[in-house]
């Protein structure tokens, strides 16, 4: 084993061919390399989160020591300067530090939980929310974020789906890439670039059960043709880091899984960033019962592709000696330090890369934007909504009205409550004090008291309308927050129940991290509004959608369910031999004795979700018609068209989400979804217009993983959609020849 010289102090780096900017980055590594002793690399493979502000002398001896490369979610910009001055400017071959942090839905200024922003289905919106979190977060000396979360999730009650983009491959994709876009801006080594992180690769977000960090069974045509495609987009689009997941997939923990690290992401992808594991995953292969400890565990995540190790330190511990015992070679030590290496110079860490300068405020305006787009209207009776401005008095009920953190939703270390515009505030600053009234009722959303009930119902007795907050709190999702139960949370069922009595016209307003199930309850709601947690401008966005001074757009990222019993319900599921039809709608179907026929469904629920993937109303009224192919056959080298007619019916300008779904092929190698998003614009139309809405489909958008797990278009019959939601639309015929 070769080990550097243990130099004194070295200031003149511009000597060192790595010092050298205008040299090839592959060969600064090399010359970089060629000068580290083990502990050194073994060092850059350590992330820790010890970084105390104010620093203690103990970790600064340790960053002289080159003990680590990288500190997560730790320090302030302060400590960060300090800590990577004694890197740069007291360690023998000045190797920057790199710093990253859970940047999830922005830094400083919170936009809507990811579930939320997917909702918005708009690319550019959520990549500038992407770049504005990366100009406050550089600011601050931050060069990396752990996002974005692309793991597809059809199971709410998963904490982690908060987090994530919903159920659907594509619009993941096409979302998280632009996520990646927005973080990494123009090129990685400017000051105001963050680099994204793709997670968590893979399979997480199908723990079993919806409870975190349980196993995942994929079988490998799924987890290619839909868990996967999410990552492989996000390859696509430049992402520096891959994070390893915390479960297990098919048996093998993910962190030590060469599978999806070497064979798919290395040869496959020829991904040349840096994989990192997740917090404390690598010392977990051991309670996984995949090691037999902690040197076994680092053995088996250094060969499976892991090279950066997240807070446990079974590399820096046991690398040394799995060397000497012949159990790893240097090869592999020397190919993981050179991915992270890699990175830092990409970052321009090693060519003065300083804190980008501080941003003015104009994330405000993004934050309410996106929250204004990421609220799906569910339900609108007799078009209750837009209330009018000239209402006398409104009642605002409900904690949520008014709780700057539950507001931001999970993941927000970095966001201030007091930079948070509530509901309850905005609904002030428009109506004037006088005209509204409040009572928060309950102290939270899983309070069960129902002692201010008598308070709720005299306000709404004195009032025109009333705005009830109803939902979850921001700690019941995200990590660790898996729910067995999808209700709402507390005594709020009983609350709509007692003001439902009042028959004032209520209106709820539901945050929460996930879809809930609220069947009972959304009948005795005259409107459904559902903001998720909407972050930092989520009040004023929510008081100019209820008063109309904007419309709704939002279409659910997810399908959500009546019952929790349905989970896991989503739209792109294969048909069954025995599909049930519009005449086995409505519960319930027959009776245990007789299930009236023998179709896939329930005998006491409907099969059908409570609102379906990419559903979302307006207040005004859109029309579909005159679907139509520009063609009746698409060849192998060709495109074809496939258009409808969007019509405004309603009252007032609007923006519409055109959906595009296609199945097929009828006949092929396996079955194929029933639909699956293709592609999706959105339009904006006045009362009366009418677009066409176009979209172009080639072969390469029609390719899935065959019988064979190769990725192909088969010919055939395929149809197409173009709709308002997943289960809407006249569909149109093509053949793939
Ligand atoms: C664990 C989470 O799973 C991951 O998403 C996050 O980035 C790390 N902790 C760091 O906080």
């Amino acid at each position: 084993m070769r080990t550097g010289s243990h130099l004194p102090l070295l200031f003149s780096l511009p000597a060192y061919a790595w010092a050298a900017p205008q040299e090839d980055i592959e060969h600064r590594i090399d010359a970089l390399l060629k000068r580290m002793t083990l502990e050194e690399k073994l060092g850059q493979m350590s992330q820790s989160t010890d970084l105390a502000a104010p620093i203690t002398d103990k970790i600064k001896q340790q960053i002289r020591a080159g003990r680590w490369g990288s500190f997560l979610n730790a320090g302030g910009p302060a400590d960060r300067a300090e800590a990577q001055r004694i890197a740069m400017r007291e360690t023998r071959l000045g190797i920057p530090l790199i710093f990253g942090r859970d940047v999830i839905h922005g830094y400083r200024t919170i936009f809507p939980i990811p579930l939320g922003q997917s909702a918005t289905w708009d690319e550019d919106l959520i990549s500038q929310a992407a770049r504005e979190a990366a100009l406050e977060a550089t600011a601050e000396g931050i060069h990396w974020t752990f996002a974005p979360m692309i793991d597809i999730c059809r199971d709410p009650r998963w904490g982690r789906v908060a987090e994530s983009l919903g159920e659907d491959p594509y619009l993941t994709s096409v979302l998280g890439a632009a996520m990646v876009r927005g973080f990494q801006g123009d090129s990685l080594n400017r000051a105001d670039s963050l680099a994204a992180c793709a997670k968590h690769y893979a399979g997480y977000g199908a723990a079993e059960g919806g409870r975190d960090y349980n196993s995942a069974w994929i079988p490998e045509i799924l987890l290619r043709d839909v868990y996967l495609r999410p990552f492989r987009a996000a390859r696509d689009a430049g992402v520096a880091t891959f994070m390893t997941a915390f479960n297990t997939l098919n048996a093998i923990p993910a962190t030590g899984n060469r599978f999806l690290l070497r064979d798919i992401l290395r040869s496959e992808w020829k991904f040349d960033g840096a994989v990192v594991s997740d917090y404390q995953a690598i010392r977990e292969l051991t309670a996984h019962g995949y090691a037999t400890g902690p040197p076994d565990a680092a053995r088996k995540a250094l060969l499976a592709g892991v090279d950066l190790e997240m807070v446990s330190t079974t590399y820096f511990d046991h690398l040394k000696a799995l060397l000497q015992a012949n159990l790893i070679d240097m090869r592999e030590v020397d190919e993981a330090v050179r991915n992270i290496l890699r990175l830092k110079f990409r970052l321009g860490l090693f060519d003065g890369r300083r804190p980008a300068a501080k941003p003015g405020i104009a994330a405000l305006p993004a934050a309410e934007r996106l929250a204004t787009e990421s609220m799906v209207l569910l339900k609108n009776a007799g078009g209750l909504l837009p209330l009018k401005k000239t209402i006398a008095k409104l009642a605002v009920i409900g904690p949520l009205a008014d709780s700057p953190p539950d507001q931001m939703g999970t993941w927000a270390m970095d966001g201030n409550p007091r930079d948070v515009r509530t509901p309850l505030a905005a609904f002030r600053e428009m109506l004037g004090n006088d005209r509204v009234v409040y009572a928060s009722v309950l102290k939270n959303s899983r309070d069960m008291s129902t002692a201010a009930f008598a308070q709720a119902l005299r306000l709404s007795a004195q009032s025109d309308a009333v705005v009830l907050f109803l939902g979850e709190d921001a700690t019941m999702s995200g990590e660790a927050r898996s729910r067995a139960f999808l209700g709402l949370p507390g005594s709020q069922e009983q609350l709509v129940d007692q003001l439902a009595s009042t028959g004032k016209p209520l209106i709820a307003v539901i945050m929460a991290g996930r879809p809930l199930t609220f069947h009972r309850t959304a009948e005795k709601l005259g409107a459904i509004l559902y903001a998720w947690h909407p972050g930092t401008m989520g009040g004023p966005a929510i008081a100019h959608l209820i008063f109309g001074d904007s419309v709704p757009s939002g279409k659910l990222p997810i399908s959500f369910p009546r019952s929790v019993g349905q989970v896991p319900i989503y739209y792109a599921h294969l048909s069954t031999g025995r599909p049930p039809g519009p005449n086995d709608l409505g519960t319930p179907m027959g009776t245990p004795e007789n299930p009236k026929d023998y179709t896939s469904r329930y005998i006491d629920l409907d099969f059908t979700p409570e609102y379906p993937f990419g559903y979302g109303l307006s207040y005004t009224t859109f029309r579909y018609s005159a679907t139509r192919v520009s063609a009746p056959a698409l060849d192998s080298s060709g495109s074809i068209e496939i258009s409808a007619d969007v019509s405004n019916t309603g009252g007032r300008p609007a923006d519409e989400i055109v959906e595009l779904y296609v199945s097929g092929p009828a006949g092929g190698s396996v079955a194929r979804p029933v639909r699956e998003l293709k592609g999706f614009k959105r339009v904006h139309l006045a009362p009366g217009e009418t677009k066409a809405v176009t979209f172009s489909i080639r072969r390469s958008n029609l390719a899935f993983y065959n019988n064979r797990m190769e990725f192909s278009a088969e010919s055939g019959r395929y149809r197409a959609w173009l709709a308002p939601d997943s289960t809407r639309g006249t569909p149109v015929d093509f053949v793939l020849k």
